[in-house]
Parts: structure tokens; sequence; C-alpha cells
């Protein structure tokens, strides 16, 4: 579980984060919506301590981050995997050493070890055939797969996701999409995404944190935000024709 509270963080003038409360449970896909703009890429990487911030605090099953020690925050970012937005794999290397960077970065396992366990993750993300080919010979889909089984390698306890799917047809993004909440599921990891694709949040927003300019301005599931009338959420979400006949029927076939 991952507990934020009261988070404020600035880029000098500028408030963007505004005093965020909220918590994400293990085990469970919990998805950050909101506009452009509205700070979900700023709060996933305070989540991950790539970004200080002003106040508040961030504790990672009970241990707040700040008051960890050089050596200790070393050793919970070893327990973090990070999908960045458009996958970001290392162009001169091949999927298989992409893959095992993180084993060389944080264990000191023998070379053996890791490929057995590269093996065990790309088989996993479905790219057993993977392992030579270079990123710029994957397709948009398979660089996505290959970012997540570089997340998941070091068998992460939290997983951080930023718009793992865009860029991807529909089809793709959904077999993305239930590919993370099944590896979520399977190894009980407290996993964050932002997303702004409304099918994400249909499929797979088992908890759902809205932020509006910096601030939370709902929080709840992909049941109860079909039934909520927080006007900033509606207009979010319901900014689409189809998506207002979806609410339209959900609303109808469950009175
Ligand atoms: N390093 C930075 N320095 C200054 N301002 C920044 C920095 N990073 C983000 N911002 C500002 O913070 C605000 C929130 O940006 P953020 O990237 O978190 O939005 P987002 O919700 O992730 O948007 P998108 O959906 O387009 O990815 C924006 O106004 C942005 O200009
Ligand atoms: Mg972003």
């Amino acid at each position: 579980m991952i507990e934020v509270k009261d988070l404020h963080k600035s880029f000098g003038e500028a408030h963007i984060l505004k005093g965020i409360t909220t918590s994400f449970e293990k085990g469970k896909t919990n998805l950050i919506i909101g506009q452009s703009g509205s700070g979900k890429t700023v709060f996933l990487k305070c989540l991950l301590g790539l970004f200080e911030y002003e106040e508040g605090s961030i504790s990672y099953d009970g241990k707040i981050f700040s008051a960890l020690s050089a050596d200790e925050k070393r050793e919970l970012r070893a327990e973090i995997g990070m999908v960045f937005q458009g996958s970001a794999l290392f162009d001169s290397m091949t999927i298989a050493e992409n893959v095992m960077f993180p084993l060389r970065m944080f264990t000191k396992q023998s070379k053996s070890e890791m490929e057995d366990r590269v093996n065990v993750v790309l088989n996993r993300v479905n790219l057993e055939n993977a392992h030579k080919k270079m990123p710029s010979e994957a397709s948009g889909g398979m660089q996505k797969r290959v970012a997540i089984a570089r997340a998941i390698v070091n068998n992460p306890k939290y997983l951080f996701c930023d718009e793992p799917n865009s860029g991807l047809d529909p089809k793709t993004a959904i077999v993305i999409d239930n590919l993370i909440q099944e590896i979520t599921d399977e190894f009980n990891i407290t996993t964050v995404i932002n997303s702004h694709d409304m099918n994400s949040v249909m499929e797979i927003g088992e908890k759902i944190v809205f932020l509006k300019d910096g601030l939370k301005a709902w929080e709840g599931s992909k049941e109860t935000i079909f039934r909520t009338d927080n006007e900033a959420v509606t207009n979010f979400v319901y900014s689409s024709e189809l998506f207002k006949k979806v609410r339209k029927m959900y609303l109808e076939e469950n009175q």
C-alpha cells in the first residue's frame, strides 16, 4: 500500500500539485486520470522519488520515503518497476539486454541466473523469440511488452506506468492493459497507472484517482464512475458521445 498525504510540488512560482491525499492498494490496478497538464506525470515522478516535493509525505508499506537513509532509499528503488511514457528502451541494446539491465544495476546475480530470469519474464509477456532483436525492429506493442518485462524483471513490489498504451491501436492497448492487470494480480504488486484512455478506465480501473489542476477532484472505481454526478469528472469522462451512451446503458441495466 502506498499512502500519499497532502503532497505539494512546485517548479519555481508554478504550484503544480496542490495538496494531494490518497492511497493505492496492493494487488490492485490504481489509475490516475485527468486532462493533459493536470499533473499526472509530475505526481508519478514524486511517487518514484525522481522529484523532490516541498510538503507532504509518501509512504510505501509504512515506510516514509523522506525519512529513509540513502541506503534504504536505494533498497526501496530496487523494489520499484517503471514503464515510462513512450517505452524508453535503450536503442543500442537488444531486447534481452534491455530486460536484463535492472538485474545488472540492482542485483549480484550470475550471468546464467540473469539469463534465466530474462527468459521467464519475456515468456510472461509472450515475447519468447525476441531476445536478439533490437528495439527498432519491434512494433510499438512489442516495445511496450519489453518495457513491462523490464519493469517486472526484478520482482517489484511497486509498478508505475505512465500512459502505457499511448500510441497503440485499441485492441493492442487492451492487451497491454490486461497484461498489466494480470501481472499486478499474479504477483500482488501495488500498481499505479497514468492514463487518459477511457477504455483503460472501464477495463482495469479498480481504483481511479481523478486529478484536476493539481488537486484530487474525485476518487472511486470503474463501477462508481458511472454513478457520480461530480461535474469535473463527468465533463472529463463523458466528453465523448460514445461514453455518454455507455453510461446511459450501464445505468439502465443496473438500476
Ligand atoms: N520539469 C518541469 N519543470 C517545470 N514545469 C513542469 C515540469 N514538468 C512538468 N511541469 C508542468 O507541470 C504541469 C503538469 O505536467 P504533467 O506532465 O504532470 O501533466 P500530465 O497530466 O502528465 O499531462 P499529459 O497527459 O499531457 O502527460 C504542466 O503545467 C507542466 O508544464
Ligand atoms: Mg503525462
